[in-house]
């Protein structure tokens, strides 16, 4: 999420297909309209309409981008500054078109333009098929710092560098097959809260210290540097079974980070049947998200 958490692409903590309610125009011209849902495929998929994109909008965009880019070394993983690069020029919001076709030939995937946050079965079948959802909107100015729901800053510059990264791209694809099968056990909530904890909140470990990849990190003007080097939130070592226990905080900065070691860590973790894991947890008291359980490996900065 901008800058603080995107409630939402996540996977099962979407707000519903109505939910990106805004005035039907703001600012002037024709920018691409919030919340369009009525022009969607059944899918949910959209045009980006690139051309309606105000001067404004694009200039934005790259005052999002430009706030971002600077704070990245030392505080981004090298997997993200290494392909941010691949978005294309900062100057302008990219067209999903050219920029799936650079995404397409390094691992596979596509983007492709939605209203908004989508309903968490139809988000998991774009994953499954390799397709990544991204809003064709934007915020407005006075979103700079904080937009309640994720925009076209927040789904490009926070998920899709990585997935130009092989080991990445594929979590991403499991991901969205473990929903869809997950939906049928009824096991959505846990499993968004391994995307939460992953996807949109993950750090690290380095050989160059700890470091963020989750996109709701790297998309924040303020979380990106409070994950990685405040001493106030709490840094477990990654648990799954303990990060499908634990809520998490919708607005403001996560109380606990889970850190992976590297992303061969997080695929071979999550690739067996949760079928059974799924049935554990549901047995166990959830976890608040500033708790400390005895058992967990805290890691210190
Ligand atoms: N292995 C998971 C399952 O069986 C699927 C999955 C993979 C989920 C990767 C999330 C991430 O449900
Ligand atoms: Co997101």
């Amino acid at each position: 999420m901008a800058a603080v958490n995107d409630g939402g692409g996540v996977g099962g903590v979407t707000k519903g297909v109505n939910s990106g309610v805004a005035p039907a125009t703001y600012g002037q011209g024709d920018r691409p309209p919030r919340g369009d849902y009525a022009s969607a495929r059944a899918d949910y998929t959209c045009e980006q309409d690139w051309g309606r994109y105000t001067a404004e909008d694009h200039a934005l965009y790259q005052r999002l981008y430009e706030r971002q880019a600077a704070q990245l070394p030392g505080l981004a993983c090298e997997e993200f500054i290494d392909a941010v690069g691949q978005l294309g020029t900062p100057t302008q919001i990219p067209r999903f078109d050219a920029l799936s076709q650079r995404l397409h030939r390094a691992t596979g995937w596509e983007v492709v333009a939605v209203p908004g946050l989508i309903p968490e079965e139809a988000f998991f079948a774009l994953l499954a098929a390799r397709r990544f959802p991204v809003t064709g909107w934007i915020r407005k100015p006075e979103e700079f710092d904080y937009v309640v729901e994720p925009d076209v800053f927040h789904d490009l510059f926070g998920h899709v560098p990585l997935l130009f990264n092989p080991m990445f791209a594929d979590y991403m694809q499991a991901y969205g097959a473990g929903g869809l099968k997950a939906s049928r056990l009824q096991s959505c909530e846990y499993l968004a809260r391994l995307y939460w904890y992953t996807v949109e909140f993950g750090l690290i470990a380095t050989p160059a210290g700890l470091r963020a990849y989750g996109a709701g990190i790297l998309s924040s003007a303020g979380e990106l540097r409070h994950s990685v080097t405040s001493p106030q939130p709490q840094r477990l070592a990654f648990d799954l079974e303990r990060i499908m226990r634990t809520r998490y905080k919708i607005d403001s900065y996560q109380a606990t980070y889970f850190v992976i070691d590297s992303f061969e860590q997080l695929f071979r973790a999550t690739a067996p049947d949760f079928t059974p894991l799924y049935e554990a947890v549901s047995q166990r008291d959830e976890v608040a998200a500033e708790a400390t359980l005895p058992g967990d490996r805290v890691l210190g900065l």
